[in-house]
């Protein structure tokens, strides 16, 4: 995220214009690279697109630079904390705000236990490869997609790796941590180097006829290969992407956001797109796609060949700390949702409440952990990651409309950042969208589906009687909160 995230949230207005290009671009590939490539792309080939899966990334990163180029004008108009979320109070009303507010929590919340069941199983298999393994009871959970979109219990208890670093992490975010420029930096530098070694150690190991044919025949239904398959592979390695929109969130920290903010986004969008093209095309080059539906693809593959087992070890390192680095990103976004929708009283005052020595949202943060340690624990990567893809798309597609009705309902709004033909941009991000959600599984939607209605429950059964008129509103903004603080 930002380079000095403020510890105090009420530090928010205080942010300093510091960011240049690439400082930007480095956040934002800081943000994306994570449990999709390192994980979900084995999933993706495997149960969906087979080497297919190439263009599922292409076509993905298209959808978000439509969507993320709406998203940088909506940031900069409103550049406060919370995200999609203040920005749709403030501009839509408090009802689509809740709708987008909830679907944030799928973002990043879901996300981080996402990525922390991908942390697990990198984690176990580099315990497994020092001779400490974690006792199978403890190493997954307890259910499993089977065959085609069936769950069946797996006889384990919990994710008890996923937990722990929920939990640890929890822990840093109470302290307090400064989620410095220098250390995002080095992250960055950690991933790129990886991904980039496993591609060019492995290039010369790709057997031609493990891409052959390309795109596996569809199996007779919708989604399971061929075309429809690559198309739902499409949806499920979305989520790949996300955290690029961190890029738009630091538009008020930005030197020249106008500038600045659509390069941070494009190069980091750019680069990842080649990256996460080059890496998927070498895994399903050096093994059958069938073989890689396992918790640590990349290890997996780069194990099974003689020249390039040296690999193992380093790719395993590398994704340990690079997916507990996104784990804390996505977190502390978590909060900060949850810190501005307390303060519109939308969900209870806890939320927003600061330590006395931390100044951070220590109670927040801690049932944030509670949750998102409980998903963790208990769900397995491929069903939280469908979710986490199908929630952020929906909110994604609120913003590309948002971000029109606001160019006809208040054109004369200083916009530090303006999307470019925007009439085609965000219809395009809005078809995108769109098209990534309708292919992915009918029980994923039926998910959203349940997770909206418990939604909407909580809103007319809490959030409708407690809210505050927002504290941020277009047109007021430079004079800060107008709402009641608490
Ligand atoms: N894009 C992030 C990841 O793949 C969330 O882990």
């Amino acid at each position: 995220m930002a380079a000095d995230i403020p510890e105090n949230p009420t530090d928010e207005g205080d942010l300093k214009r510091s960011l240049g290009p690439w400082h930007l671009i480095s956040l934002g590939i800081g943000c994306i690279i994570g449990a999709g490539i390192f994980v979900l792309t084995g999933h993706a080939a495997a149960g969906y697109a087979g080497p297919g899966v190439v263009i599922s990334f292409a076509i993905a990163g298209l959808g978000c630079l439509f969507a993320g180029l709406c998203y940088s004008e909506y940031a900069s108009m409103i550049p406060v904390a919370g995200s999609a979320y203040t920005y749709t109070y403030a501009t839509m009303g408090r009802l689509l705000a809740w709708i987008i507010g909830w679907n944030l929590v799928l973002e990043y919340l879901a996300a981080a236990s996402t990525v922390a069941v991908g942390w697990s199983g990198y984690f176990n298999n580099f315990l497994a490869s020092i001779g400490l393994p974690v006792p199978a009871a403890f190493a997954s959970a307890p259910v499993a997609l089977t065959g085609f979109h069936t769950i069946a219990a797996t006889g384990t208890w919990f994710n008890l790796p996923a937990v722990a670093i929920i939990g640890l992490i929890t822990w840093v975010l109470i302290v307090g941590v400064k989620t410095s420029a220098n250390f995002n930096n080095a992250m960055v530098v950690i991933k790129l180097t990886i991904v980039l070694v496993v591609i060019f150690a492995c290039f010369s190991y790709i057997v031609p006829a493990n891409h052959t044919p390309f795109i596996p025949p569809n199996t007779g239904e919708v989604g399971h290969f061929g075309w429809t398959g690559v198309f739902r592979a499409t949806g499920v390695i979305f989520f790949s992407y996300i955290g690029f929109d961190a890029v738009s969130v630091a538009a008020q920290e930005a030197k020249n956001p106008q500038r600045d903010i659509p390069l941070g986004m494009l190069g980091s969008l750019l680069i990842c797109t080649v990256l996460y093209m080059l890496m998927s095309y070498v895994l399903t080059g050096i093994a059958p796609y069938q073989t890689l539906n396992v918790p640590h693809p990349v290890s997996a593959a780069v194990e099974a060949l003689p020249g390039t087992r040296w690999l193992a070890p380093f790719v395993n390192v590398g994704a340990i700390v690079g997916l507990a680095s996104v784990v804390l990103v996505l977190l502390l976004a978590q909060s900060r949702v949850f810190y501005a929708m307390s303060r519109d009283g939308l969900i209870p005052p806890a939320f927003s409440r600061v330590h006395p020595k931390f100044a951070t949202p220590w109670k927040g943060n801690i049932v944030t952990g509670l949750f998102a340690a409980l998903l963790a624990g208990l769900l397995p990567l491929d069903i939280l990651g469908e979710l986490v893809s199908i929630g952020t798309l929906a909110a994604f597609t609120i913003v590309c409309v948002g971000v029109m009705v606001l160019r006809v309902r208040m054109p004369h709004v200083k916009r530090p950042f303006r999307t470019p033909f925007v009439w085609v941009t965000a219809p395009l991000g809005i078809f995108m969208c769109l098209f990534m959600m309708a292919f992915l599984p009918m029980d994923t939607w039926l998910r959203l589906a349940v997770w909206t209605a418990i939604g909407l429950v909580v809103y007319f059964l809490y959030s409708a009687k407690h809210a505050h008129p927002p504290r941020y509103l277009i047109g007021t903004l430079s004079m800060g909160p107008v709402g009641p603080a608490e």
